[in-house]
């Protein structure tokens, strides 16, 4: 019971700041490459809400419909802009100059982002930005610190400030760092919600990476079961050839 309710306190609790070095540990995405509804909704939560700055040029849209279990038609009405087809790539329309001038850094293309950088890092970063009034678009990021992306999430999240806290160094110097993070206004989402939120698309962002990640999970539970039932026909076999020879 005790165990039990540790472990939720520990879920449940805020990013958690390694005391004195300032760089903050990360939580783990826990998302499930398999669950195919958290990679549906994933796509969803991509497609409003990242779409408008990045691309995922190397993921077609018939490919997605056939991961992902939908049919073209719903592809069609929930995943695609007006005018796309089923054949096209998850582009986007922005000019990559304008974005340059609008925040100081072209938004990437998030097709590989998960394997470059790994899905507790993509998990954490979208939990991870706080205001901060001398950054031009109010916020920073505690993973990407001075990060141009703006919190394009906060009406889900609410938006949180950093807590500082003093430390005396061997020297006797005070520095101040950061020892968490304080809800500043209210998300629509709560805590869990907003994880589940995040983690789904963290998801989303892994399954693209590397599609083939997904077939090659279903293949190889095929292989252990094929093989399994191999063993079952060879044992039996042998038990036929060695029954006289006692
Ligand atoms: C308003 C434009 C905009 C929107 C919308 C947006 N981003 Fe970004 N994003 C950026 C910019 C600009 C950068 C480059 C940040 C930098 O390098 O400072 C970026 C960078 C990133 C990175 C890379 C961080 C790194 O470590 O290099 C990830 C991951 C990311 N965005 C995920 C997302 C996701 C997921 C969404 C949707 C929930 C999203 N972004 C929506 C503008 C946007």
């Amino acid at each position: 019971m005790f165990g039990v309710m540790a472990l939720g306190a520990l879920v449940l609790s805020p990013p958690v700041f390694a005391a004195g070095s300032g760089a903050a540990k990360m939580e783990p995405a826990n998302n499930v490459l398999g669950n195919v509804r958290s990679l549906q909704r994933g796509a969803r939560n991509f497609v409003n809400y990242c779409m408008g700055c990045h691309s995922a040029k190397y993921v077609r849209y018939n490919r997605l419909a056939d991961d992902l279990q939908l049919s073209e038609q719903q592809v069609t009405d929930n995943l695609m802009f007006v005018g796309e087809k089923l054949l096209d790539t998850m582009d986007i329309a922005m000019d990559p100059l304008d974005a340059g001038r609008w925040f100081g850094q072209v938004p990437p293309d998030l097709s590989l982002i998960a394997r470059a950088k790994g899905t507790d890092y993509v998990f954490n970063y979208l939990k991870g930005f706080y205001l901060d009034p001398d950054r031009r678009n109010g916020t920073d990021n505690l993973f990407l610190p001075g990060a141009s992306m703006p919190h394009v999430l906060w009406e889900l999240q609410g938006l949180q400030k950093p807590v500082y806290e003093a430390i005396i160094d061997a020297n006797g110097d005070v520095h101040k760092i950061m020892a968490g993070f304080e809800q500043v206004t209210e998300g629509l989402l709560n805590t869990e919600e907003y994880d589940q939120f995040v983690r789904d698309l963290t998801n989303f962002l892994e399954y693209i990476s590397e599609p083939v990640k997904l077939e090659r999970q279903k293949l190889g539970v095929r292989v252990l079961l094929f093989l399994l039932v191999f063993f079952l026909f060879s044992y039996l076999l042998k038990q036929e050839y060695w029954k006289d020879i006692k």
